[in-house]
């Protein structure tokens, strides 16, 4: 966090809740926005990571609320959002990240391989944003869902994912329409292949890492910097008139549809003189 220049004061006075906040790219958001001047509060499985990341977190002399619940389970999410606004207030800001990932061809992958993916994912942004309604409709606030290039397209080993990511981005544009008349955005950001994170470790190797960097137009891995700057941006005032949108944050990757024959063309082509 050091080398960040926080945005100071863009997110002052707002309440910001984030599933899957004990890591990675959700964490990295719940420091940007904390950077940002928001207080956090961070929602995932278990406690004892959750409040580790909050002290992480409590280095931006925020207030920072850790809260166990997992978000395939309503209940639960409408306990921690009532708690929440008990105590740091009504929450005007809520990202939907809680995420779970693994490698399968379709024919290993069990009828409750592929329902895990879609309950957390999919299921679970459907609980974090119902939970959430009232407070955002109070705030007149905005909620970010975290997508993922799957979404756009099929992905080998992934349709477990694909099938919950393209959920999650039809639930969003559903939101934008449904809610936007009560004053709430709702967005998605899809991250590129983020650097340490936990979807990194499960969907590439170090044998592979250099492939599949020479398949991001930016040539680089993105950082969950990357990822946390878009999100204060997408909360922000700065994005008032934007709902609806999927904003993809991946330095060109999901325009990969055509990956391969790009990196053959480099190969093969030379440019007359
Ligand atoms: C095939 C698998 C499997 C694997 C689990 N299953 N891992 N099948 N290959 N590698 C099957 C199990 O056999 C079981 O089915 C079913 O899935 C449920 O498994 P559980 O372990 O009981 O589930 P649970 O404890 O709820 O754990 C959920 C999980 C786990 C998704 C399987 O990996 C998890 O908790 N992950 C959270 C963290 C995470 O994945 N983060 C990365 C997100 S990255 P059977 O039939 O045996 O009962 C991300 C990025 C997307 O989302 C895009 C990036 C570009």
């Amino acid at each position: 966090m050091s080398e960040l220049k926080p945005q100071t004061g863009m997110l002052e006075g707002q309440v910001a809740f984030i599933t899957g906040g004990g890591s990675g790219i959700n964490l990295g958001i719940a420091k940007n926005m904390a950077a940002a001047g928001a207080k956090i509060a961070i929602c995932g499985r278990t406690f004892e990571k959750l409040e580790k990341a909050a002290e992480e977190i409590r280095e931006h002399g925020v207030d920072v609320f850790p809260v166990a619940a997992d978000v395939r389970d309503l209940e639960a999410m409408e306990k921690a959002f009532v708690e929440t606004k008990a105590t740091l207030g009504t929450v005007s800001i809520v990202v939907a990240g809680a995420a779970g990932n693994f490698m399968s061809k379709v024919e290993d992958l069990s009828y409750n391989g592929f329902k895990t993916v879609v309950d957390i994912d999919l299921i679970g942004s459907f609980n974090t944003a119902k939970a959430a309604h009232e407070q955002l409709k109070e705030t007149k606030g905005s909620i970010i869902f975290i997508s993922a290039g799957q979404s756009l397209d099929g992905y080998s080993h992934q349709a477990h994912v694909c099938a919950a990511k393209a959920g999650i981005d039809k639930l969003m544009k559903t939101l934008a329409i449904e809610w936007g008349p009560q004053g709430i955005r709702s967005n998605s950001i899809i991250p590129g292949p983020i650097d340490g994170t936990e979807g990194m470790k499960r969907l590439s190797s170090p044998e592979t890492l250099p492939m599949l960097i020479q398949s991001v137009p930016a040539r680089r891995l993105g950082s969950v910097n990357d990822i946390g700057q878009a999100a204060v941006f997408l909360s922000s005032n700065l994005a008032g008139y934007i709902t609806g949108a999927v904003l993809p944050v991946c330095g060109g990757q999901t325009l990969g549809g055509s990956g391969l024959f790009n990196f053959a063309a480099d190969q093969f082509h030379k440019p007359a003189k």
